[in-house]
C-alpha cells in the first residue's frame, strides 16, 4: 500500500509518525510534500524513514491513498496539483475540518471513493478519537484499511457526514476545552496558598492519574466519582458547592456554539473565500 500525504503540517505530522510506529506499512510507502517547506519534509524523513518529493506525477503514480492534509483554504491549490494526476484506483482521506465530500469531489473532478475524517491533537500520543464518513462508493475492504491507518493513532467513529460537526465539537475541539477547564483548576488550586509549580505539577499527575482510572476501570465516571465521595466529608463539600453551577448547561452552550461555528465553516461561500 502507497500512502501520499498532501501536507505535512502539525496534524498530517502526528498521523504518518503514528503509522510509521504502529508498523502496519513499511516506512519507505508513505509519502509526503507541502506547499514549500522542504526543510520539514527532509526532517521528517531522516526521522522516520519516509519519502518525500514534489513530483505529483510520481507522487501519485500507483498510490492507493491520498491524504488531504492542508487548511481547508488552501485545498484549491492542492486540487490544481492533484488532478492531472488521478487515476481511478486512488481513494482520498480529507483531514480538513468543514469541506464537505462533494466538495472534495467537485474540485478534483472525479467520482473516486472520499473519505473525511476529524482526528485531535491527542494524535500525537496515540489517542486521538476520530469521527470518520465514508462516500457512498467506498468499498468494505478500503473502510477496514482505512479504519487500521486510523487506529494506528488513537481509535474510530463511524458517523454520517453531517454528524462529523458534532465530532468536531466534542473530541475535535474537546483537547482545548479539557485544557481550559484544567488551567481554570490550576489558578483555583494556587488561590490556596501553595506554590504554583508544585500546584501545576500535582494537577498535572492529577489528571494523568485520574485519565488511567478511567481507561483501566470497569466502572462509569459516575460511580468511580460516587466511590471516592463519602457522606459529609471534604468531597461531598466540594461537589456540593459545584453542584451550585449549571455546569452541564455551560458546557451544552460550548458545544452548541462550536457545532454552530463548524456548519459556518463548511459553508459553501466561505469555502470559496
Ligand atoms: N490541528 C488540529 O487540531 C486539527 C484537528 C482536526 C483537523 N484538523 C485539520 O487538519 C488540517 C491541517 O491542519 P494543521 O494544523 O496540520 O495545519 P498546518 O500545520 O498549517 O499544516 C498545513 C500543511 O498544508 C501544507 N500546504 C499548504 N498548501 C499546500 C499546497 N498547495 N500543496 C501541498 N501542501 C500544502 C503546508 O505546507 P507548507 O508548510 O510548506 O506551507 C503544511 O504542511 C486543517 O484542515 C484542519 O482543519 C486539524
Amino acid at each position: 500500500m502507497k500512502i501520499v500525504f498532501y501536507g505535512a503540517g502539525n496534524m498530517a505530522h502526528a498521523i504518518f509518525t503514528g503509522i510509521v510506529n504502529s508498523n502496519i506499512l513499511p516506512a519507505e510507502n508513505i509519502y509526503l510534500t507541502n506547499r514549500s517547506n522542504e526543510e520539514a519534509l527532509k526532517s521528517y524523513s531522516d526521522a522516520l524513514g519516509v519519502q518525500y518529493s514534489y513530483d505529483d506525477e510520481q507522487l501519485l503514480k500507483d498510490a492507493d491513498y491520498v491524504f488531504l492534509g492542508s487548511k481547508p483554504h488552501d485545498f484549491d491549490q492542492i486540487a490544481e496539483r492533484i488532478r492531472k494526476h488521478t487515476d481511478s484506483n486512488q481513494k482520498f482521506i480529507s483531514i480538513m475540518a468543514g469541506l464537505p465530500i462533494t466538495y472534495i469531489r467537485e474540485k478534483l473532478t472525479v467520482d473516486n471513493p472520499i473519505a473525511r475524517i476529524m482526528p485531535n491533537t491527542n494524535a500525537h500520543v496515540g489517542h486521538s478519537v476520530t469521527g470518520v464518513s465514508f462516500s457512498s462508493n467506498f468499498g468494505p475492504k478500503s473502510k477496514d484499511e482505512v479504519l487500521e491507518v486510523i487506529n494506528a493513532f488513537g481509535s474510530a467513529i463511524e458517523v454520517q457526514e453531517d454528524h462529523l460537526h458534532q465530532v468536531t465539537a466534542i473530541t475535535g475541539s474537546g483537547p482545548a476545552f479539557l485544557y481550559h477547564v484544567f488551567e481554570k483548576y490550576v489558578l483555583a488550586g494556587t488561590k490556596l496558598g501553595l506554590e504554583k509549580s508544585q500546584v501545576e505539577e500535582s494537577i498535572q499527575e492529577l489528571i494523568i492519574g485520574t485519565s488511567k482510572m478511567i481507561e483501566r476501570s470497569d466502572l462509569s465516571m459516575e460511580q468511580l466519582r460516587k466511590n471516592i465521595t463519602s457522606k459529609g466529608g471534604t468531597t461531598q463539600a466540594g461537589l456540593n458547592a459545584l453542584s451550585e453551577y449549571d455546569i452541564e448547561g455551560i458546557f451544552e452552550d460550548c458545544l452548541k456554539a462550536a457545532v454552530t461555528r463548524s456548519i459556518e465553516l463548511s459553508s459553501q461561500d466561505e469555502n470559496e473565500s
